[in-house]
């Protein structure tokens, strides 16, 4: 059903006469001087996830102006509609089931596909099971892309301390040889077991990865090399035509960037074993059925969307800047740019018609504290203001508490002069009396206006199940500031262009006597130049 523009309805101008009020100028050290308790009424408990959005540019009526735009635009009934496994993918026609990949027997969404990827996941988890028990394989190599890679690679990093020793993981993704020629450099065929993970089986660089993979297994002695090679995928014909001894299955209704909980996720499931995987299944679903449940102003994920809109489009903040502080969440800022980029990086509504605000925000950041030595300069004191996305683990995998100790007072430090800054009041009150010009051009370097905003989510341990809850937040999340703007998360036909044009120029440079007439001439140039290199 066609909806009007979102910056057309009652709520989007009633925020926009809140925003001229009050949330352009809003004052987060003036909000906590007046109300002391926003900490706690701003503040929402989720499983496994408590979430501090007290310090944000917002009070208690714009959230409730946010919830009211959320109401108009039908959130809750497009999350419905995606939990009851209507077609909400309009373009690609396909229904958006991620959340029954870890929907348990008896769930209030249970249904045929659950079920189906239940049994498929019983398969797949009693494989790794397997891989595990028999001890014959030492390096567990996955090959993949986009949500082929992200999702499976930040959850095995994350989840290292549960890992069971014996088996090293790996993930290919760059089809810049490079990469799989350092990954296999120093392996041993015989017990390297390789993943093959696409779920169109049509991914250039994995197919192109994966037969040099098996090249260099048969060039090392592997006899039997479909006993080495997993496919993963929602084409298995296409993968049993590539040679994979051992297929398992996923469906079109899973989205690739969606698709962790899936068998996409075997790495995982042999790294931390079947109780891990479920575990994190579990843990997803609770968040599902918060999402699902949760009134808005107590709904974390619906919450955080919201905030998200709040800032791109009446604040024109362009972008946001995840922190984790967790050596283990290293790899959740790249995982967390292709669900929210991918998914919310839109140009057109679902009927079509040219977005008159902005959508997704550039998505950035490195794990705490490293991030402070380089970019928290500009987040501090830069021109432009940043939202930033503190991640706190309340309990290390390590037993130096000291340091732990070192690493959360920062995390709660950078929030908090994020918010209060230093003004330049406070910084002459240093330099004394009578300070010259120069004192007072120097000491307005060193002044910091505050006022920045930030989000804390903080969580006790970082485990299978708190790990899936998170990242199904995130997840919905970006489901609620899509359906705000009214829309498709779950295409990426942006990507489509760039990977035919891949495949003209590949053929143009196999075969150089191919006209070029037609190239625009920067092309045409480059490809010259690289030949005359060759
Ligand atoms: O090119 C983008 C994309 O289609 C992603 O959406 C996807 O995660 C990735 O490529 C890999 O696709 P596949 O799993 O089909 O190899």
């Amino acid at each position: 059903m066609s909806q009007p523009p979102c910056d057309q309805t009652a709520a989007w101008h009633q925020l926009q006469t809140l925003f001229n009020a009050r949330g352009r100028d809003f004052d987060l050290r003036e909000g906590f001087l007046k109300h002391p308790q926003r900490s706690v009424t701003l503040a929402v408990e989720a499983p496994m996830v408590f979430g501090d959005l007290s310090k944000h540019l917002w009070d208690d009526g714009i959230r409730d102006a946010l919830i009211a735009l959320a109401a108009e635009r039908g959130v809750a009934e497009r999350r419905d509609a995606m939990l009851r496994g209507e077609a909400i993918n309009t373009t690609e026609h396909r229904t958006v089931r991620h959340a029954a990949l870890r929907t348990p027997a008896g769930a209030p969404t249970d249904d045929a596909s659950a079920a189906l990827a239940r049994t498929e996941a019983a398969a797949f988890m009693a494989y790794a099971e397997q891989i595990r028990a028999e001890g014959k394989i030492t390096d567990v190599v996955n090959i993949g892309i986009g949500g082929s890679d992200l999702g499976p690679q930040m959850a095995v990093v994350a989840l290292h301390p549960h890992v069971t020793p014996g088996i090293r993981f790996h993930f290919v993704a760059n089809v810049d040889a490079h990469d799989l020629d350092t990954t296999l450099s120093g392996l041993n065929a015989a017990s390297t077991l390789f993943l093959v993970s696409s779920k169109t089986f049509g991914t250039r660089e994995t197919l192109v990865n994966a037969q040099l993979a098996m090249d260099w297994a048969r060039a090392q002695g592997v006899a039997d090399l479909p006993a080495h090679f997993v496919g993963v995928t929602a084409n298995p014909e296409a993968a049993r035509k590539h040679g994979m001894g051992t297929v398992f299955q996923f469906w079109d209704w899973v989205g690739g960037r969606y698709s962790m909980w899936s068998a996409i996720g075997l790495s995982i499931a042999i790294a931390i074993g079947k109780d891990g995987f479920q575990a994190m299944l579990d843990g997803a679903h609770a968040m599902d059925r918060h999402f699902a449940e949760a009134a808005p102003a107590q709904n974390l994920p619906m919450l955080l969307g919201l905030i998200d809109v709040w800032y791109r489009n009446f604040h024109g903040f362009g972008s946001r800047s995840i922190a984790p502080y967790h050596h283990g969440l290293r790899r959740l800022p790249a995982y967390l740019q292709q669900l929210e980029m991918e998914s919310n990086g839109k140009w057109v509504d679902r009927d079509g018609h040219p977005m008159a605000v902005g959508t997704s925000p550039v998505l950035w950041g490195e794990p705490g504290t490293n991030g402070q030595h380089s970019y928290f300069q500009m987040l501090h004191q830069g021109t432009d203001r940043i939202p930033v996305e503190f991640i706190v683990v309340a309990h290390p995998d390590h037993p130096h508490v000291a340091s732990h100790r070192t690493l959360l007072a920062n995390a709660l430090a950078q929030s908090r002069a994020l918010m209060i800054g230093r003004s330049l009041e406070e910084v002459l009150a240093d330099a004394g009396p009578a300070p010259s010009d120069e004192v007072i051009a120097v000491s307005k370097q060193r002044a910091f206006r505050g006022n920045r905003p930030s989000t804390t989510l903080l969580i006790e341990r970082l485990d299978p199940k708190t790990l899936g809850a998170l990242i199904a937040l995130h997840e919905h999340r970006v489901f609620t500031s899509a359906a705000v703007w009214g829309i498709n998360a779950f295409d990426q036909w942006g990507v489509e262009l760039g990977k035919t044009l891949a495949l003209d120029v590949e053929a143009r440079m196999t075969d150089p006597g191919r006209s070029r007439a037609d190239l625009d001439s920067s092309t045409a140039s480059l490809m010259k130049r690289l030949e005359s290199m060759a």
